[in-house]
């Protein structure tokens, strides 16, 4: 995988292709003159020069100074290096992941449309496909996104208009089979790749037409900024801007500011993660307290094969089931002390959630059972600190666990 960094790295007839990590650190300068360091425009209007040239503006879907809504110099050069890491014409920037995909969602589809997703999805997507959609008049079908031919056979040609997917999907680390799902004629694809970050999967190297990230995320890095961002070709993002302006979910200068500097760090950020992530995995793994392990980069996974082909990097995110269910999982994320119990990931502190009490608490109890969510499921975003401290951490909340019986009374209640 290769990109083309951006203008005005050197002339771009001889400009070389580098490598991902190369073009982190490269791309979205276009705006920022001499500066190194991402520079925040905070004005929320510009002065127009003339009447014909604030027609155009008003109507340009690239116009960064015109007015905030429209576009900021400071978002738009991190919407642009984000393209540049898919491999894309195009991508806007939202003021969070589903200030993104609510843009996607609602900016592409109509009343009568038919949408087809997954059941393994971010809690708030899935309450978006099943609340506002079908209020809207827009039909949903949700099929096992594991399995191509679900997602192939709830087609309905000339009314599906989008095949919504997310992988690895939140929380139990399922994959989609990029490759099939791009291959599948008529809707437009679009996937939810927050979980990889763009270093680890590039959707539309696979014939997705958008992908689509929560920036709060890795990409951010460091849990200071609430950022969304999608990427695709100039004529679908031209469509999604008209829904977008309206929709006013437009990023601040100050988060896109954080996004940028997140992504400079990206590579080496991601790297650790995933070697650590590994490391943890194997060793929970090994563990007679934890049920399951679910880790892309573990050869236990059942897609680690297809992990293999459309991921470049494992991730930092694992899921694992106590063996002790309800109170065990409940008990686990108040008894760790380096790894904070918080509803987010990517960033450098080891974060752990309890999906059936937090991301995905909306969902009802058949849904959550469809989703592969149980009261022991535990989600670890792994960060930056050194495994091993990590990995003590775990052992002593399962040690306490184990001392408080609260795993015993859960086997026999
Ligand atoms: C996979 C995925 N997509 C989208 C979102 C929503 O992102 P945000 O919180 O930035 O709106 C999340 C949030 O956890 C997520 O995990």
């Amino acid at each position: 995988m290769t990109a083309t960094p951006p203008e005005p790295v050197g002339d771009s007839a001889s400009r070389p292709a580098v490598a991902p990590e190369t073009a982190t650190v490269l791309a979205g300068r276009e705006r920022n003159g001499a500066a190194l360091a991402p520079t925040i425009v905070t004005s929320s209007t510009f002065v127009t020069p003339s009447v014909a040239e604030g027609r155009r503006l008003a109507t340009s879907t690239t116009s960064d100074s015109f007015y905030g809504r429209y576009g900021n110099p400071t978002v738009n050069d991190f919407a642009d290096a984000i393209a540049v890491l898919e491999g894309a014409e195009a991508a806007r920037a939202f003021s969070s992941g589903m200030g993104a995909i609510t843009a996607v969602v609602l900016g592409l589809c109509s009343s009568g449309d038919h949408i087809v997703t997954q059941r393994q999805l971010y809690g708030g997507t899935q309450l978006l496909f099943q609340g506002a959609c079908p209020r809207l008049g827009i039909d949903v079908t949700f099929v096992d996104g594991t399995d191509p031919d679900e997602w192939a056979a709830a087609v309905r040609p000339g009314k599906t208009m989008l095949l919504f997917a997310e992988t690895p999907a939140n929380p139990r680390l399922d994959l989609v089979d990029l490759e099939a799902l791009g291959a599948i004629a008529g809707p437009m694809k679009v996937v939810d790749s927050t979980f990889a970050t763009p270093l680890g999967q590039r959707p539309l190297d696979f014939g997705i037409d958008l992908s689509l990230h929560s920036a709060t995320k890795g990409i951010g890095g460091h849990n200071d900024v609430s950022l969304g961002v999608v990427a695709g070709s100039r004529e679908l993002l031209d469509w999604i801007w008209g829904f977008a302006v309206l929709q006013g979910a437009n990023a601040s200068p100050y988060d896109a500011a954080g996004g940028l500097r997140g992504l400079r760090t990206l590579g080496v950020r991601l790297r650790h993660q995933s070697a650590s992530a590994s490391q943890l995995a194997a060793a929970l793994e090994a563990d007679p307290r934890v049920a399951e392990v679910r880790y892309p980069g573990l050869a236990s996974h059942p897609q680690h094969d297809l992990a293999r082909r459309q991921m470049r990097l494992s991730g930092g995110q694992l899921t694992f089931d106590l063996v002790g269910g309800v109170g065990a999982g409940e008990r686990f994320v108040e008894s760790t002390r380096i790894c904070r119990l918080a509803p987010s990931l990517g960033g450098p502190e080891t974060l752990v959630t309890h999906p059936a009490s937090s991301t995905h608490v909306g969902l009802l109890p058949d849904e959550l059972a469809a989703a592969g969510i149980g009261p022991g499921t535990i989600r670890m975003s792994v960060g930056l600190e050194d495994p091993d401290d990590v990995l003590a951490d775990v052992r002593a909340a399962l040690d306490a666990i184990d001392a408080d019986g609260s795993s015993r009374a859960d086997a026999h209640g």
